[in-house]
């Protein structure tokens, strides 16, 4: 395959399905800070096998990219990377320590697309309510993580029966809950554009619904891993949330230890029902890499997160063809809508090519990640990212890996 025509062609002669590239609202690039779960470059290019040619950078890395300087670095290395294109967040406070603005203007100048303390909540109402202020002035969105920290302290994944059976410390769905009815209630008084980051409960899923059927100009994200897994997950199944019984796992394992919590089958459902009744904006992966470091210890003592750039194709196909939702809705939540809460267009020459029925397995080395974090490592999965174009130009070509 070589230029944009070929690549639609190819495509045409398979059967695979072509769209326009997906942009991902919500990534951790690692760099700087943490170059052993992944750099700017290998998140870069993992995100393309994983279909996506628009990629956000959270900026949660040490140094927080607070900085104008620190956006600027952001963006040189990834154009350097010629892989996905890489768009920077910066933070909402400086250092994300939740006490203090950063230069919400200065950074939105120097290229930072929205603005996030992602992995934290900004917890200090009045902190939100100027950060909200300053970045309607500044003309980009904050994305929040909206989580009550005292509700959850020491939870390590969803409260419920799970967790009791468990022994686990819980996460309640209301820690969310109450944090997205606070943060609607600042977006009304603040004006400025919130954008809820990963949406996990259906009681937060009906409190965007009907914050939008008020017509609040608020935007919100899932992630592909809500959409799929459960917090029985934790406890070993690997049951997808519309399946019963299957293969079983051992309990505890930290690739499962995400935040917010895998929730309930409910959840799930309620996920979906918000995704394609247009409550739900956007699909973005909370690409999450962790070094083996970080998640070879206790699952107390595990980092939060899942490497989500390659698995989100098969996730979200498989929750398609279980009827949980549409393919066509899907794209659209990948695509357009993310390019609305940006406020762009979307890249005329950016495709991604998907084999549907491709069978792989997803091993440590079939990802791209450095971040090889997932509970689907391991096993068979349906539908593979085969090519991608950014500009026109092709960045990643499966058949040339394997035959390489
Ligand atoms: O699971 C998560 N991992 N949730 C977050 O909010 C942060 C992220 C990370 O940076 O690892």
């Amino acid at each position: 395959m070589s230029g944009l025509a070929d690549l639609e062609r190819d495509a045409a002669q398979h059967g695979w399905l072509v769209s326009p590239g997906f942009i991902d609202l919500h990534a951790h690039l690692r760099e700087p800070g943490f170059e052993e779960s992944e750099t700017i470059a290998t998140g870069a290019r993992a995100a393309l096998a994983g279909g996506f040619t628009t990629i956000c950078a959270m900026p949660n890395t040490e140094p927080a990219i607070d900085s104008p300087g620190l956006v600027a670095e952001v963006i040189a290395r990834g154009a350097a990377a010629r892989a996905a294109r890489v768009l920077p967040i910066a933070a909402i406070t400086r250092g994300r320590l939740g006490k203090e603005l950063a230069d919400l203007v200065e950074l939105a100048a120097a290229g930072a697309v929205a603005f996030s303390d992602d992995g934290a909540p900004v917890s200090d109402g009045q902190l939100f309510r100027n950060a909200l202020e300053y970045a309607r002035a500044s003309g980009r969105p904050i994305f929040e993580h909206s989580q009550d920290l005292a509700l959850t302290a020491d939870g390590v994944m969803h409260e419920g029966v799970v967790s009791a059976r468990l022994g686990l410390p819980g996460m309640a769905a209301a820690a969310e809950e109450t944090a997205i009815a606070r943060d609607l209630s600042l977006a009304r008084l603040a004006g400025g554009r919130l954008h809820l980051s990963h949406v996990s409960t259906a009681g937060g899923v009906e409190l965007v619904r009907r914050a939008k059927s008020d017509g609040l100009a608020i935007t919100a994200e899932v992630t592909p891993h809500h959409l799929a897994l459960t917090d029985e997950w934790v406890a070993g199944s690997r049951a997808f949330a519309w399946e019963d019984g299957g293969d079983r796992a051992t309990p505890y394992e930290t690739s499962t230890k995400v935040n917010p919590p895998l929730r309930t089958a409910s959840d799930v459902r309620a996920c979906w029902a918000g995704l394609m009744d247009g409550t739900i904006d956007a699909i973005a992966t909370d690409h999450a890499p962790h070094a083996s470091t970080r998640k070879d210890v206790e699952f107390q003592e595990a980092a939060f997160g899942i490497s989500g750039f390659e698995t989100a194709v098969p996730l979200l196909l498989a929750g398609v063809a279980a009827g949980w939702g549409t393919w066509d809705r899907v794209v659209e939540a990948l695509t357009t809508g993310p390019a609305r809460v940006l406020g762009i267009t979307l890249p005329e020459n950016d495709r991604v090519v998907i084999d549907p029925n491709a069978a792989w397995t997803c091993d440590a080395a079939a990802l791209v990640s450095l971040g090889k974090n997932t509970p689907l490592l391991g096993r068979a999965l349906i539908g593979r990212v085969v090519a991608c174009a950014v500009d026109g130009e092709l960045r990643f070509d499966l058949t040339r890996i394997a035959a390489s």
